[in-house]
């Protein structure tokens, strides 16, 4: 694996092992990508090998301009409806964390969709990443950098440390700024509907084109939608390797200090007032998502906070972590308040959780 930097000589060496057929881990605004070209099938192949993704769980398609939608996707099975409804949405969002599910067009290939009739596409807005897939001429197919059911990654070394040897380059780009994946709003149906809650909050969605059905308000009517569920929202994703409890915040204030376990929680507020519950300093295992309590700050940092109690050592009684010690146990996370990025935070602990 060659590590690469987001400069433009970098960027081009970065397109061409991707035009060539090979598979390159970069930063988008999001979470890091694992991208191919997205009309190459061997190069798509080796995306579900490294990942140890099953081929029924589609990719999302990675675009540099609206030129790149009329490739992926075919117009004449969309409604007048839902066409309005697309352009909508891409004005007021695009480039951005938002992925459409909209029917396909003939170019793209079967394994890329896992068959499906629908396409999931996307214009990421770092400029490491468009710049990457305007270079490559192609669109690129890019589920997030880790391995499958893992948690995702947020930072370079996150795919380094996860998938290594199994991809052939990495572009560091520094850490993602939004932190939780792109929110996912099928259209392919008849009503359009959030598959899975993301980096775009229901309430903005929702402020531009009314209301939205699935994810937090519950199953869509069978009659309004011909398309199947996301087949990627399995119950069980986003897993560290130790176990995740879920807690309200009202659980979480009453848990006992215990030196082999890591504590995340939303704010500094509610660290704070724990600690002070249980006569403590700070220490490394006890984790603000968000020092003001912020849920955009929360979803940025939520994965790395993650993975550095999922890679922490047990705290010795002075609390900060050091070397030789074995892991946690176990992590006890926060639920955040469901609205804005709250949504897909308490999205991903759940599915956290599930595992455990
Ligand atoms: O922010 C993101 O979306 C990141 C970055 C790299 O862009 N990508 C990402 O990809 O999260 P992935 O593969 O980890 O998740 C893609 C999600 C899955 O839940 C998948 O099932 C759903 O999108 N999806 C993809 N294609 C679909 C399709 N044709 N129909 C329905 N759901 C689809
Ligand atoms: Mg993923």
């Amino acid at each position: 694996m060659i590590r690469l930097s987001a400069s433009p000589a970098d960027l081009e060496r970065a397109a061409g092992i991707i035009k060539a057929g090979g598979i390159v881990a970069f930063p988008t605004e999001t979470v890091y990508g694992l991208g191919a070209d997205a009309f190459n099938t061997q190069a798509l192949a080796r995306v579900f090998e490294a990942k140890g993704r099953p081929r029924f769980d589609p990719l999302i398609i990675h675009i540099a301009g609206m030129e790149g939608l009329y490739r992926i996707a075919d117009f004449a099975a969309l409604s007048p409806g839902n066409i309005t409804l697309l352009e909508k949405c891409a004005a007021a969002f695009w480039p951005g964390p938002l992925t459409f599910v909209i029917p396909k067009g003939p170019e793209v290939p079967d394994l890329a969709t896992a068959g499906l009739p629908a396409a999931a596409v996307r214009f990421p807005s770092h400029p490491a990443a468009r710049e990457l897939i305007r270079l490559t001429g192609l669109a690129v197919a890019a589920p997030s950098a880790n391995p499958f059911g893992r948690l995702s990654p947020t930072r370079a070394e996150h795919v380094i440390e996860s998938l290594g040897e199994k991809i052939d380059a990495v572009v560091d780009g520094g850490p993602c700024s939004v932190g939780v994946e792109s929110t996912v709003l099928d259209i392919s149906g008849e009503v359009p509907r959030i598959l899975r809650p993301g980096g775009i909050s229901r309430e903005q969605l929702e402020a531009l084109i009314g209301p939205v059905f699935g994810a937090a308000s519950g199953p869509v009517p069978s009659a309004l939608t011909s398309a199947a569920p996301s087949p990627g929202m399995l119950k069980s994703h986003y897993a560290p390797n130790i176990p995740l409890v879920l807690h309200s915040p009202e659980e979480m204030a009453a848990l006992p200090f215990s030196p082999d376990e890591g504590f995340l929680f939303f704010s500094g507020k509610n660290r704070d007032l724990w600690l002070q519950r249980n006569h403590r300093e700070g220490t490394a295992c006890c984790i603000a998502l968000s020092k003001k309590g912020d849920t955009m700050e929360a979803a940025a940092n939520l994965f790395d906070c993650l993975h550095r109690l999922d890679n922490a050592e047990t705290l010795p009684e002075e609390g900060f972590p050091f070397r030789g010690h074995p892991g946690l146990r176990r992590i006890h996370a926060e639920t955040l308040p469901e609205e804005g990025l709250g949504a897909a935070v308490n999205d991903r602990l759940r599915r956290a959780a599930a595992l455990s």
